[in-house]
C-alpha cells in the first residue's frame, strides 16, 4: 500500500488529488495533508481521510482554530516534517517557491514527488533535479503539459529533438492583455478551473513561460528545443518530435484528474475518473503560433531561462508579487510584464547558484517588485 502526503490539499490540485485517491481505493492511504489558511476545509478533509498528521503553514490561522483528529504541525518546518515522514509519495500541490523545502526533503528520503508546484521547479529546478539524482528520489510531473511529454517520452527519450507545449491561449487570446481588464474577467478561464495565481498566469501567458522553464529542468533539454503552440480546444496536452520527424501527442479531455492519477500510479495505468475522449465529437483541433507582442511574458521567460542562474527565480518571484498586486487592483495586467522586465534588467544573475543565493535573489526580486508597485500607486 502506498502512503501519500498532499501538501496544499485545500487547493485546486490538492482537492482533485484527494478525489483521485478516493477513486484509486485501498492501495493508497492518505497519511498527511496541509493548508495555508483554509482550516475549515482541512478539518473536513481530516474527517473524511483520517490522516495522522496535518500542517497549517500560516501560523495565525493555526492558532485561531482547534484541529481535531490529527497531529498538528505548523509553518515551513511542518511541511518539511511531513515530507520526511512515513509517506512514500509526496504530492506537492503548493503554490509559490515555498515548495522547495519539502520537495528537497522528500527527494532526500528517496520518495516519489508528484509535482504540480511549478514555481519551485522554475526557481530551484537544477537543485531539485540534482537532489533527485544524488539521493535516488523520483519526480513525476502533474502539470498536464509535462505529464503529456513524460508519457510521450516513453517512446524514446534520447531521440526527442523538440518539445511542443500547447496552450489554450487563455481568455484574452484574441484581444491580448489590456489595461481595462479586471481581475474578475481574468479569473474566468475558458477551459480550466484552477487556483488564482495560475489562472492569472494563464491569461498573461506567463504560465506557458514558466512551463518552458519547467520543461528545461524536468527533461534536461535546451530552451531552443522547446516551442509553444496555441491550441484553444486543450485536447492535445503537448507533443514531442523525434529525430526522424515523427510527432507523438497525448490527447484527453481537459481534466487534471488524469495527470494527477498518472503521477500517482506511474508506470501503471488504471481506469480513471476522466470521461473518455470522443474525437468525433471534437470535430476541430486548431493551432496557431503565440503572439509574443500581445503576450510579452512568454519572451521574458525564454530570456530568463537562457540567462539561467538566478534569473528564473527573479522572474518567478517578481511574477508572484505582480499577480498578487493585480488581484488587489494595485496594477493592471499590462503592468505585469513591464514590471518584471524592469526587475530582470536590474538583476545581475549569479551562475550555478546555491540554494541560499537563489533565496536571496528571490527576496531581492520581491522587494524590487513591491517598490515598483508602490511607485505606480503614488
Ligand atoms: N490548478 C491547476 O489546474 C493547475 C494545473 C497545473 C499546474 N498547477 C500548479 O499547481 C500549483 C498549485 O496550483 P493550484 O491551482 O492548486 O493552487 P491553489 O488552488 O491556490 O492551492 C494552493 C495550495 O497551497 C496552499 N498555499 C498557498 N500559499 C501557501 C504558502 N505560502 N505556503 C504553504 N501553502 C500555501 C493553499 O492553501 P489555502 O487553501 O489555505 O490557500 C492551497 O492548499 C501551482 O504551482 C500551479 O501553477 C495548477
Amino acid at each position: 500500500m502506498h502512503k501519500v502526503a498532499i501538501l496544499g490539499s485545500t487547493g485546486s490540485i490538492g482537492t482533485l488529488t484527494l478525489e483521485v485517491l478516493s477513486h484509486l481505493g485501498q492501495d493508497y492511504k492518505v497519511v498527511a495533508l496541509s493548508t495555508h489558511r483554509n482550516v475549515k476545509l482541512l478539518q473536513k478533509q481530516i474527517e473524511e481521510y483520517s490522516p495522522e498528521v496535518v500542517c497549517i503553514t500560516d501560523e495565525p490561522s493555526a492558532r485561531s482554530l482547534h484541529i481535531r483528529g490529527a497531529k498538528l504541525l505548523t509553518g515551513r518546518e511542518g511541511l518539511v516534517e511531513i515530507a520526511k515522514g512515513e509517506a512514500d509519495i509526496v504530492v506537492n500541490a503548493l503554490v509559490g517557491a515555498e515548495g522547495i523545502y519539502p520537495t528537497l526533503s522528500a527527494l532526500q528520503g528517496k520518495k516519489r514527488v508528484c509535482i504540480a508546484n511549478k514555481e519551485t521547479l522554475v526557481s530551484f529546478g537544477e537543485i531539485v533535479m540534482n537532489t533527485a539524482r544524488k539521493y535516488g528520489g523520483e519526480i513525476v510531473p502533474i502539470d498536464s503539459e509535462h505529464s503529456a511529454i513524460h508519457q510521450c517520452m516513453w517512446m524514446g527519450r534520447d531521440e526527442v529533438v523538440e518539445i511542443i507545449l500547447t496552450a489554450s491561449g487563455g481568455p484574452f487570446r484574441v484581444s491580448g492583455i489590456k489595461k481595462y481588464i479586471t481581475p474578475e474577467e481574468t479569473l474566468a478561464h475558458p477551459v480550466w478551473k484552477m487556483g488564482k495565481k495560475v489562472t492569472v498566469d494563464s491569461a498573461t501567458l506567463m504560465n506557458k513561460g514558466l512551463e518552458v522553464i519547467e520543461a528545461v529542468r524536468l527533461f534536461s533539454v535546451p530552451p531552443e528545443s522547446i516551442s509553444v503552440l496555441i491550441h484553444p480546444q486543450s485536447i492535445i496536452h503537448s507533443l514531442v518530435r523525434f529525430r526522424d520527424g515523427a510527432i507523438l501527442a497525448q490527447l484527453s479531455l481537459p481534466d487534471m484528474r488524469l495527470p494527477i492519477q498518472y503521477a500517482l500510479t506511474y508506470p501503471k495505468r488504471t481506469p480513471s475518473l476522466v470521461k473518455p475522449l470522443d474525437l468525433a465529437k471534437v470535430h476541430l483541433l486548431e493551432f496557431e503560433p503565440p503572439d509574443k507582442e500581445k503576450f510579452p511574458c512568454l519572451s521574458l521567460a525564454y530570456k530568463a531561462v537562457s540567462i539561467a542562474g538566478t534569473m528564473p527565480a527573479v522572474l518567478s518571484a517578481s511574477d508572484e508579487v505582480c499577480v498578487r498586486s493585480f488581484l488587489k487592483r494595485k496594477i493592471t495586467l499590462p503592468d505585469i510584464p513591464e514590471i518584471i522586465q524592469k526587475v530582470m534588467n536590474k538583476h545581475r544573475a549569479i551562475e550555478n547558484p546555491v540554494l541560499q543565493e537563489i533565496e536571496e535573489a528571490d527576496k531581492w526580486a520581491r522587494r524590487e517588485t513591491s517598490e515598483l508597485v508602490r511607485l505606480l500607486n503614488l
